[in-house]
């Protein structure tokens, strides 16, 4: 079988993971059917030092160019950014009928309905599991795993670098900043941390999960947002004292007013399976109707996790595997009425 020809746009943190996820030929090979084969990259500097090998690759200077190139089967989306370059690129591979692996949570929170149309009137797969909780197989437990529950309810950790500064805060009692330049470091932040500290990629990434887990449209503006900056190290103290742990958690609920989403700080109880879940790890509750609650734990940020959910959809693409981005067509997704932001 004909080899399937990458096309990667982005060589920071998580591209570089790809890159080298990539490098395990014979294992992908395997699960893959073919040969998975970096073909073409792109990247905002070309002449950094990047201790990568990059193999064959080509390399393109416009990320639009390398979407639509006849030489790739499937383009990487890993720019980042809700416009600009990565939407053009992503909706040009769309149109050019090329597949789409992209971690973009902030797009996806923006313009995900119009994209999962683009993605199923052209018949090709938009694939997202890297955009919600890093390495956890989030998106496909809703989509495959859990396809035969009506979701009631879910909430979870879904920031790594909160999650992170949260804990380091408790364990050690040191200065927020010290600690979100840490996260940094360690390459879990977003560009603008003040995303990640204001809630508001918790935010993105509920609100593409919502739409996996309800069959509605994505709808970030529909949630109710605060982030973790008001914390100080004496709430978390006098949480423990009282048995709690502070989490950031994304929550979504079906009401009998419409599905809520809400992004907060939240006492979780010590004993709550989801309190266990520290440092960059992320956590995800399921209530399903069938069957019940399921808990997903593992690292939600970082060069390995992500990687390892970008190339679990090269996987899927190469296969052939077309599903619909939401779990039911595009057409099929329902509206979040004004109601479900009433009950803010
Ligand atoms: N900044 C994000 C986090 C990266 O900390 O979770 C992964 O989406």
């Amino acid at each position: 079988m004909s080899p399937l020809r990458v096309g990667l746009a982005g060589l920071g943190v998580v591209g570089g993971g790809v890159v080298r996820a990539l490098a395990e030929r014979e294992r992908l090979q395997g699960r893959a059917g073919r040969a998975v084969v970096l073909t073409a990259v792109t990247a905002r500097d070309r002449n950094k030092a990047r201790d990568l090998d990059l193999g064959n690759a080509r390399w393109e200077s416009d990320p639009v160019a390398l979407a639509k190139a006849p030489d790739i089967d499937v383009f990487v989306e890993l720019i980042g950014g809700s416009d600009g370059v990565a939407k053009d690129a992503v909706e040009a591979a769309l149109a050019a009928k090329k597949p789409v692996v992209t971690a973009n949570k902030a797009l996806l929170a923006k313009h995900g309905a119009h994209l999962a149309r683009l993605a199923e009137s052209n018949g090709v797969q938009l694939a997202y599991e890297a955009a919600v909780a890093g390495g956890i197989p989030i998106v496909k437990g809703l989509r495959e795993g859990l396809a035969a529950n009506g979701v009631r309810e879910l909430h979870g950790i879904l920031n790594g670098t909160c999650n992170y500064i949260l804990t380091a805060m408790r364990e050690s009692g040191r200065d927020f900043a010290d600690i979100l330049a840490e996260a940094q470091a360690l390459g879990y932040a977003e560009a603008d941390p003040s995303f990640d500290i204001d809630g508001i990629d918790t935010a993105h990434k509920l609100a593409v999960l919502t739409a996996a887990a309800f069959g509605t449209e994505v709808g970030f503006d529909h949630v109710h947002v605060e982030g973790i900056r008001h914390i100080a190290a004496i709430d978390i103290e006098y949480a423990q004292e009282l048995g709690f742990r502070i989490k950031l958690l994304g929550i979504a609920r079906l009401t009998d007013h419409g599905i809520e989403q809400r992004v907060h700080p939240c006492m979780v109880p010590i004993t709550a399976p989801i309190a266990a879940a520290e440092g960059v790890f992320n956590a995800v509750v399921v209530d399903g109707d069938f069957v019940d609650k399921v808990l997903f734990v593992g690292r939600g940020a970082g060069a390995g996790p992500t990687a390892s959910a970008v190339v679990a959809d090269l996987v899927d693409v190469a296969r052939g595997r077309v599903t619909p981005t939401f779990g039911v067509p595009a057409e099929q997704l329902k509206k979040l009425t004004p109601a479900s932001i009433a009950r803010r």
